[in-house]
Formats: C-alpha cells, structure tokens, sequence
C-alpha cells in the first residue's frame, strides 16, 4: 500500500479535503462528470468534488445509520457518472458490500472519505481500503488527531500513486 501523507505549510491548507481532491484529480475525468455522494456529509466532501471540476450527485442518507443509504445510489447513475465518494461518519463504515458491487456493475471509480472513521471495519476489512483511495484526516477533532492539521491519501495501484 502507498501513502502520501500531509502536513499544512499555510493556514489554509486542508488536508483532508486536498486528499479527496488530489484523489479525484488523478483521474483526470472530463469537466461536469457526475460523482455519486452522500448529501449528509461534511462540506469538504462536496467542495473536493466542485473544485475538481466535477458535478456532486447527492444521495440522501439511510435514517439508522446517517451514512449514504445505498439502495439509493443506482437510481442516480447516468452515462455521465465516473465515482462514487462514499463518506464512513461517526467513526461507522457505510454498507461497503453493496458499494463495491454496484462500483463493479458500472465500472465506477471508488473514492473513500475516511475522514472519519480511522480503524474502522466493515466485515474485517478497513475503511479506506476498498477504493481506488482512501482520503482520510488528522485534524485534532478527529478520531485520530495530530498537533495540528494533518492528512493521508492512501492507495494500491502504483500508477494512482505516481499520479
Ligand atoms: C467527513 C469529512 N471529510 C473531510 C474532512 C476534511 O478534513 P480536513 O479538515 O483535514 O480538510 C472532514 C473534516 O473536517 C470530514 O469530517
């Protein structure tokens, strides 16, 4: 597994979001293609997706677990869908099972917002690990804090990595 990891030079840097953006820029998708997310998210989620230059589709959250409710992704796919963001809030893995299926099914992009959910599991396997990448945040809110702002973006595929 490859890691780029990330420590702020300027205020303004976020590096949990810059993990989901340079995570989307890799890509290099065409201008307003669609990424399926979920609309109960925090807003760093989105704005990866707008500032990449691509159209946030919104999926509404499943009411038990607040997390993007995945029986409703496959009715937003279009011919213009290229990912799926999915987002694991409250330190909880979304229904990973289901996403991958549907990812394969439409030979779609995974990205994982892992922002939120260090160390947590769905069935055995770690958040973050089942996407193309997994983008995750140190900010000192978070599970897993560092002194200050920190990120990781990580991923297998050497070619993603190099990218
Ligand atoms: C779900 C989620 N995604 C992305 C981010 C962005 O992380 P950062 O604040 O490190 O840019 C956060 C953190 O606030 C988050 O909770």
């Amino acid at each position: 597994m490859q890691i780029i990891t990330g420590l702020p030079i300027a205020l303004e840097w976020l590096p949990g979001l810059d993990a989901l953006l340079l995570a989307l820029k890799a890509f290099n998708f065409p201008p307003n293609s669609e990424v399926i997310v979920p609309s109960n998210t925090y807003i760093a989620t989105i704005l990866a997706i707008i500032h990449a230059g691509l159209k946030p589709v919104l999926v509404e959250p499943d009411i038990r677990t607040y997390n993007i409710d995945t029986r409703l992704i496959e009715e937003k796919i279009t011919n213009r869908t290229v990912a799926i963001m999915v987002v694991h809030l409250y330190g909880k893995s979304c229904e990973m099972g289901y996403v991958t299926r549907i990812v394969k099914k439409f030979d779609l992009k995974l990205i994982e917002d892992a922002a939120q959910s260090h160390g947590a599991k769905w069935r055995d396997k770690l958040t973050g690990t089942f996407g193309d990448f997994g983008a995750f945040s140190f900010y000192p809110t978070k599970n897993l804090g560092a002194l200050g702002d920190a990120g990781a973006l990580i991923m297998q595929d050497e070619d993603l990595f190099k990218r």
